[in-house]
């Protein structure tokens, strides 16, 4: 009997919808030659709802997606007219929090015919992946505010990290820099020069756990600000950089630029021993809405990193090789629209290259 996954599907908000149904019908493509079979139940949770009803995200989905699901599929969150924060509070750090996917997995991949706007750099180049964490620092909300409204007025939002949540992200990612098996180094981006103690326990825990486990790995270490320069200057350095929240989340943005922009950007929070769920990074793009404009790859390449998490593998790398194809053979730019095609063509031409 072939192999079943059950998928929660969450367009959500803005151009959600539009590449999440090109990712839909790669995947239909993959499951045919592949032999596994997803079953996918769709969830309307997004700004449409929450202006409709007053409901976010209610934790009886949150239970059902833990108990009932494999993955859950993200188009987008974020809507013009709901204030910036409730959305991505209430659902996307929720789901992240409340399913532990303590890992974020963006792979930075310049695929080949994809114009990037670092100078004399090419995919040998420009290949790597940020695993960021992604339950902890300074996104737990740890802080607060005393004597609001004066100019007296405190505000604190404190970076907090535990033992654990460091050492299970590390070991991640010293896991995950084997099995590449590409330059075998690792790299911890931090700020230990400033941050003196997070990053100080960061930095112990990384060579302490590398030294004893993974002693074929090569550690390297970069200040966040340097790590900035050299994905710039240097990307060629790069195999897995490792990372705390905060930092994470600023340096896949420009990981995106050199990449080729928003259009191709994928990304998996990741629990290993739970519920993932695979987006593309670039947000809900609102002008673009509705339009058949919009770049699916992010979301294709994310429906790709969902098949290589859930075990099929071999099904993964098919997508990879069929998103280089069109991206090498036909499509002019990865920018909405100025790709030469519409965002259903393209979705098409992918699951025609599979
Ligand atoms: C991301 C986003 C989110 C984050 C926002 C929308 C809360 O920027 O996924 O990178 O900061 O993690
Ligand atoms: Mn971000």
């Amino acid at each position: 009997m072939s192999k079943q996954y059950k998928i929660a599907v969450i367009p959500g908000d803005g151009t959600g919808p539009e590449v999440i149904q090109e990712g839909l019908k790669v995947l239909k493509a993959a499951e045919e030659k592949f032999g596994f079979k997803l079953q996918t139940k769709t969830f309307d949770f997004g700004g449409e709802r929450y202006l409709r009803t007053g409901e976010v995200l209610p934790d009886s989905a949150v239970k059902e997606f833990r108990r009932d699901f494999d993955a859950i599929y993200l188009g987008a969150i974020g809507h013009p007219d709901v204030k910036p924060g409730i959305l991505e509070r209430g659902i996307l750090l929720k789901l992240r929090f409340d399913l532990d996917q303590y890992i974020n997995l963006r792979p930075v991949k310049l695929y080949p015919g994809v114009e990037t706007p670092v100078k004399n750099k090419g995919p040998e180049d420009i290949d790597y992946v940020v695993i960021r964490e992604n339950t902890g620092g300074i996104y737990t909300g740890v802080g607060g505010f005393s004597m609001k409204g004066t100019k007296h007025e405190i505000a604190i939002q404190s970076m907090v990290y535990n033992y654990h949540q460091v050492e299970r992200c590390l070991r991640y990612a010293f896991e995950y820099t084997r099995k590449r098996a590409r330059k075998n180094t690792l790299a911890l981006c931090g700020k230990t020069n400033v941050l003196t103690y997070v990053y100080d326990l960061w930095e112990r825990v990384f060579h302490d756990l590398g030294e004893r486990e993974y002693p074929e790995i090569k550690r390297d270490y970069y200040h966040v600000d340097a790590t900035c320069m050299w994905m710039i200057k240097n990307p060629e350095w790069f195999d897995v950089i490792v990372t705390g929240n905060m930092f994470g989340d600023i340096i896949t943005d420009l990981g995106a630029m050199t990449q080729g922009g928003m259009g191709i950007a994928a990304g998996g929070n990741i629990n290993p021993e739970g519920v993932s769920m695979f987006e593309p990074i670039g947000g809900s793009a609102p002008k673009y809405a509705g339009k058949n404009i919009i770049n699916p790859l992010a979301a294709i390449c994310a429906a790709g990193m969902m098949l290589e998490i859930l075990g099929e593998e071999e099904a993964a790398r098919a997508i990879e090789g069929a998103v280089s194809q069109v991206t090498s053979t036909r499509i002019k730019s990865l920018d909405a629209g100025k790709m030469g095609y519409s965002t259903s063509q393209v979705g098409d031409m992918v699951a025609g290259a599979l």
